[in-house]
C-alpha cells in the first residue's frame, strides 16, 4: 500500500500528513520529537505493518515542523494536542486512535490523553518523560530560544546529533544505514524554521509536570526506552513506567534516544506484541 500525503486544515494552517494503511485499519497517530518531523518514523510507516492490512499509520508534520505550517507565537503542548484532535476531525478519524509520541511527541501525548481521552485506545511513551523542567533546565531552553536567533540552527544540529544516536564503539560494523539517518536527521534539525525552535523551545519550558497524571492512566501503555539514551535515561523512564498501573516496559539495547530510527525492528516488535500480540 502506498504511503499518502494528506493536507489538513488546523487551526487555519496547512499541517501535513504522512498516511498508510487501510481506513478501517487501527488507527495509530506517531508524533515525532523535537525538532524533527514525521520522517524520523520512516522504519515504522515501512515496517511496522509488513502486510499493510492491520495498522491505519497516522504521521504528522507539527505545526512549524518539516513541510507545515509555521506555529503561533505561545503555543504550548495543550494546544499542540488539540491540533492532533483537528487533525484526526480532519482526517475523518473518529474511533479511539493508539497515540505514540516520542520525547516532545510524549509531552503531546499526555496532554492528548487528558484532554482528549476518549479518543485513545492505548498509549505508547518513546523516550519521553512526565516530569516537567527543573528551573536551569527552563533557562537553558530560553537561552537557545534566544541564541538560536543570533546564531543561526546548525551549531544545535551539532550539538543535537552527539545525544541522539548511539554508537557502539566496539563495533567496526556499519552498514551506512546509521550514517544515512544521521545525516537526513541533521539535514532536518538545519533546516527547521529558527523561529519553531525559539517557540518549541519556549513550549516545553512551559509545560506542566505530568508525574502526578502517570497513575491516572486508564488506557493500555506501552513505554520504550533507548539503553544509551542520556535525554531521557532508561532508570527514569522505567520509574515513570512503573507508575503507570498495568504498563508495559521495554528497553531496546542498541539504542540512544531515537529508537524507532536506531531500532526500527526491534521497535515495530515491541509495538506490534503490545497491540497485537505478535
Ligand atoms: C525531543 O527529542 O523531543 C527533545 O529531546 C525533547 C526535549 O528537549 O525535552
Amino acid at each position: 500500500m502506498e504511503v499518502q500525503q494528506r493536507t489538513v486544515d488546523v487551526d487555519g494552517q496547512k499541517m501535513m500528513v504522512w498516511e498508510r494503511g487501510p481506513a478501517d485499519g487501527i488507527p495509530i497517530v506517531m508524533v515525532h520529537g523535537f525538532p524533527l518531523d514525521h520522517s524520523m518514523w520512516s522504519n515504522q510507516i515501512d515496517g511496522l505493518d509488513p502486510d499493510g492490512d492491520r495498522f491505519r499509520i497516522i504521521c504528522p508534520d507539527l505545526l512549524g515542523c518539516g513541510e507545515s505550517d509555521t506555529i503561533e507565537d505561545g503555543t504550548s503542548m495543550e494546544q499542540i494536542a488539540d491540533q492532533l484532535a483537528a487533525m484526526l476531525d480532519e482526517l475523518g478519524v473518529s474511533e479511539p486512535v493508539v497515540f505514540c509520541g516520542l520525547s516532545m511527541g510524549g509531552y503531546v501525548g499526555w496532554q492528548f490523553l487528558q484532554r482528549h481521552r476518549e479518543r485513545v485506545s492505548h498509549l505508547v511513551a518513546c523516550n519521553t518523560r512526565a516530569s516537567g523542567d527543573s528551573e536551569e533546565a527552563a533557562l537553558g531552553r530560553k537561552r537557545m530560544a534566544t541564541s538560536v536567533v543570533l546564531m543561526g540552527l546548525q551549531p544545535i544540529a551539532d550539538a543535537m546529533m552527539l545525544t541522539l544516536f548511539y554508537s557502539d564503539p566496539a563495533s567496526s560494523e556499519d552498514d551506512g544505514k546509521d550514517e544515512e539517518n544521521r545525516v537526513k536527521i541533521n539535514k532536518t534539525i538545519a533546516s527547521t524554521e529558527v523561529q519553531t525552535i525559539a517557540k518549541l523551545q519556549l513550549a516545553m519550558a512551559a509545560r506542566p509536570d505530568m508525574t502526578e497524571f502517570l497513575n491516572q492512566i486508564d488506557v493500555p501503555t506501552l513505554v520504550i526506552s533507548g539503553r544509551h539514551d542520556t535525554i531521557t535515561p532508561v532508570e527514569e523512564m522505567r520509574e515513570m513506567a512503573d507508575s503507570i498501573a498495568g504498563s508495559t516496559f521495554v528497553c531496546i539495547e542498541d539504542a540512544a534516544h531515537l529508537t524507532p530510527l536506531e531500532s526500527g525492528q526491534e521497535f515495530n516488535q515491541a509495538v506490534r506484541d503490545f497491540l497485537i500480540g505478535g
